[in-house]
């Protein structure tokens, strides 16, 4: 097996998270993105890279061979009441390199950014597939709720459509 080196992601490399983003969704819940909102990729892009230019976002990737074989996302949020709040986002091993310990190693940059960031805590939405390796990691569920607002869900699938 190759040796897997983990690294900062440049803006370059954000189209291979994108794809595994959609992978992500497609093995998760079985849905893809690419058909459903054909213009979330370029979307993604100017986001990230806008939130990488203002230092508030970091991606790392985890490469074998000159082959991007896992990425994981991390944004330190807005001052919430005087807490900065980082978020882990976008986080996928491709099924060759998985229970390797690659997604810990992106997960361990993550966090290590987050808390210089000054953040307080780290929050993800996690798959199932994900639940395992977060809780390895020592996060736990907390009280917290979510309330789906259609407005919202409608205003997202236009944005990513159009
Ligand atoms: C979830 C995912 C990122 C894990 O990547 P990985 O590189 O295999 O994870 P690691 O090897 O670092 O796993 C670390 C620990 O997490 C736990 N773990 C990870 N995957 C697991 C699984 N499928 N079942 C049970 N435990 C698991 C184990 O405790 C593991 O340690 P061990 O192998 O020594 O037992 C990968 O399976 C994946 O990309 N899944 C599809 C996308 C996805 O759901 N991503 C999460 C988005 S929130």
């Amino acid at each position: 097996m190759d040796v897997v080196t983990i690294r900062l992601a440049e803006k370059r490399d954000l189209t291979v998270a994108a794809d595994y983003w959609n992978a992500i969704v497609k093995e998760a819940w079985n849905e893809d993105w690419d058909r459903r909102y054909p213009n979330w990729r370029s979307m993604f892009l100017s986001v990230i890279e806008e939130r990488m230019s203002r230092g508030l976002q970091r991606y790392y990737v985890a490469e074998a061979a000159d082959r991007i074989v896992g990425v994981a996302g991390a944004q330190a949020g807005e001052a919430f009441f005087g807490a900065i709040r980082g978020y882990v986002e976008g986080v996928y091993v491709i099924p060759a390199f998985r229970r390797k310990g690659v997604a810990s190693r992106l997960m361990r940059e993550c966090i290590g950014w987050l808390r210089s960031m000054a953040c307080d805590s780290v929050r993800l939405q996690s798959t199932s597939q994900g639940k395992p390796l977060y809780e390895s990691l020592g996060f736990v569920a907390t009280g917290e709720m979510e309330l789906s607002l259609n407005a919202a869900k409608q205003s997202f699938a236009q944005t990513y459509a159009e």
